[in-house]
C-alpha cells in the first residue's frame, strides 16, 4: 500500500489566512502510527501528480490494482477567486486525472480506478438526480445518456470534465473506474483510528477549504454566531467521514467489470442547511456552549430554495450502513474542536466569507 501527496492543502489553506483546527503530526510520525495501529508499512511519497513521469514510475513501481484518487483542489470558493485560482484548480485537478488515466492505460490497465467527483456537478435541477445515467425517450428514440451536469463553481467544472474524460478513458482503452459523486463531508474520525491522536485528520473551517457543518462546529466551539449563507435552505447530500471510508471499503471489494465506468452517489442523506445549523446549535447547547444562529448574505450565486431529490441505492445494495446518527457525529467534532479552540480563534477571522462569485473581495454583512 503507498501513497503520494505534494502538501499543496496545507499551503492552499496558509494562503487564505488559516490552518487546520486539529493540529496535524510531521508525515514520518503518522506513518509510524499508521503501522503501529494496522500492522503494515504505508510507503509514502511526496510528489505532484500533475508530472507525468512521477504518476508512472509510482504506477511502474506498485503495480497496484487499485488506485484511489483524491488529489485535487476542493474548494469552490478558492477557484472562484480571480482568473489565477481558476485556471490552477483546472491546470491541477485535470491534468493529475489525465496523466493518472494515461500511466494507467500504459501500465496498469487492469486496475479499478476509484475516483473522487462530487454531488455538486450536478447542481440543483428541478427533477431527480439519478447515479450518473438516465433513460431518455427524445423524438421517439430511446437511449442511456450521462446525466446533465451544472455545476456551481470552476471547481466542480473540473470534476464534471474530469468525469467525462475518465468515461471516455473506459470506453476508448477498457480501464474500470467507479466515479465517486460524493456529498459534503464532515467529520474527523473513522471508528479504525481507535483513540490514537496521532491519526486523527486535519479540519478546516475556513471560508474556503472548510465544508458546512465543520465550519458551523468551529464557530460554534469559540462562541461566535453560526452563519448559514442566505436563506439556508439550501440543500446537500451530507456524510460524515467514517461512511465515506466505508463506501470506499464497499466500492473496492467489488470493482467494476474490464471497460465500466459506473457512477455511485455518495451520502448518508440529504439535509437543509439551516436544519443543520440548528442541529450544531442543539448539540452546542448541551455541551454547554450556547452559540446562536445569525444568517449570512450569500457571498455564492446558488438557487437557496429548490428542489433536491438524488437517487443512492447503488452503495446501499452493496452493503453500506449509514451512520443516521449525525448529532453523536456533531457532538465528538465539537468535542475535538473545544480542545483546540486556541487554534480556530487564532483564525478566526477567516471563517466569515469575501470571497464572492461575483469576483469582489467584500466580507458578507449579517442579514
Ligand atoms: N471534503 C468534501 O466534502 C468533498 C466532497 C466531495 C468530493 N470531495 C473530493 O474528495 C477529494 C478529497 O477531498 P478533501 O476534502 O479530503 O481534500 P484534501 O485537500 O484534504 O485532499 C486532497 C489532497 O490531494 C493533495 N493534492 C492536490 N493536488 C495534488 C497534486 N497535483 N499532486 C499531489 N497531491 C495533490 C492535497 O495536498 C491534499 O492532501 C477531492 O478530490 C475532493 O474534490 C470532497
Amino acid at each position: 500500500m503507498s501513497g503520494i501527496d505534494n502538501y499543496s492543502r496545507r499551503d492552499w489553506v496558509a494562503e487564505v489566512g488559516s490552518q487546520s483546527a486539529m493540529p496535524i503530526l510531521r508525515m514520518t510520525e503518522r506513518l509510524e502510527a499508521f503501522r503501529e495501529n494496522f500492522g503494515a508499512n504505508l510507503q509514502f511519497q511526496r510528489g505532484n501528480i500533475t508530472d507525468y513521469d512521477t504518476v508512472a514510475n509510482m504506477l511502474r513501481h506498485h503495480q497496484p490494482d487499485a488506485i484511489v484518487h483524491l488529489a485535487e483542489m476542493p474548494s469552490a470558493p478558492y477557484s472562484m477567486i480571480d482568473a489565477q485560482h481558476a485556471v490552477y484548480t483546472h491546470q491541477n485537478n485535470l491534468m493529475g486525472t489525465l496523466n493518472l488515466l494515461f500511466a494507467m492505460r500504459d501500465i496498469t490497465p487492469d486496475a479499478h480506478l476509484l475516483k473522487l467527483g462530487t454531488m455538486g456537478e450536478y447542481g440543483t435541477p428541478n427533477v431527480d438526480i439519478p447515479e450518473g445515467f438516465f433513460e431518455i425517450e427524445f423524438r421517439g428514440r430511446k437511449d442511456t445518456l450521462p446525466f446533465p451536469r451544472q455545476p456551481g463553481s470552476f471547481y466542480h467544472l473540473t470534476k464534471v470534465h474530469d468525469s467525462a474524460n475518465i468515461m471516455f478513458a473506459c470506453r476508448m482503452w477498457g480501464l474500470r473506474s467507479t466515479d465517486i459523486m460524493q456529498g459534503v463531508v464532515f467529520g474527523t474520525r473513522i471508528d479504525a483510528m481507535g483513540d490514537d491522536e496521532r491519526l486523527v485528520t486535519r479540519l478546516d473551517f475556513d471560508q474556503a477549504f472548510g465544508t458546512a457543518i465543520n465550519r458551523f462546529c468551529a464557530q460554534a466551539a469559540i462562541g461566535l454566531p453560526i452563519t448559514p449563507y442566505g436563506k439556508g435552505a439550501q440543500t446537500r447530500g451530507f456524510l460524515p467521514l467514517r461512511d465515506s471510508i466505508q463506501c470506499f471499503t464497499l466500492a473496492l471489494e467489488t470493482p467494476p467489470e474490464e471497460g465500466e465506468y459506473r457512477v455511485f452517489n455518495q451520502f448518508e442523506e440529504t439535509y437543509v442547511i439551516s436544519e443543520l445549523a440548528e442541529m450544531v446549535r442543539e448539540v452546542a447547547d448541551r455541551l454547554g456552549l450556547n452559540p446562536e444562529v445569525r444568517h449570512l448574505e450569500n457571498p455564492r450565486k446558488e438557487m437557496e430554495e429548490h428542489y433536491f431529490n438524488p437517487d443512492h441505492s447503488k452503495l446501499l445494495e452493496l452493503g453500506y450502513e449509514p451512520t443516521h446518527d449525525i448529532k453523536t457525529e456533531i457532538e465528538a467534532v465539537l468535542k475535538d474542536l473545544i480542545k483546540n479552540k486556541s487554534r480556530i480563534e487564532a483564525r478566526s477571522e477567516s471563517l466569515l466569507p469575501d470571497i464572492r462569485w461575483d469576483g469582489t473581495r467584500r466580507k458578507s454583512d449579517y442579514r
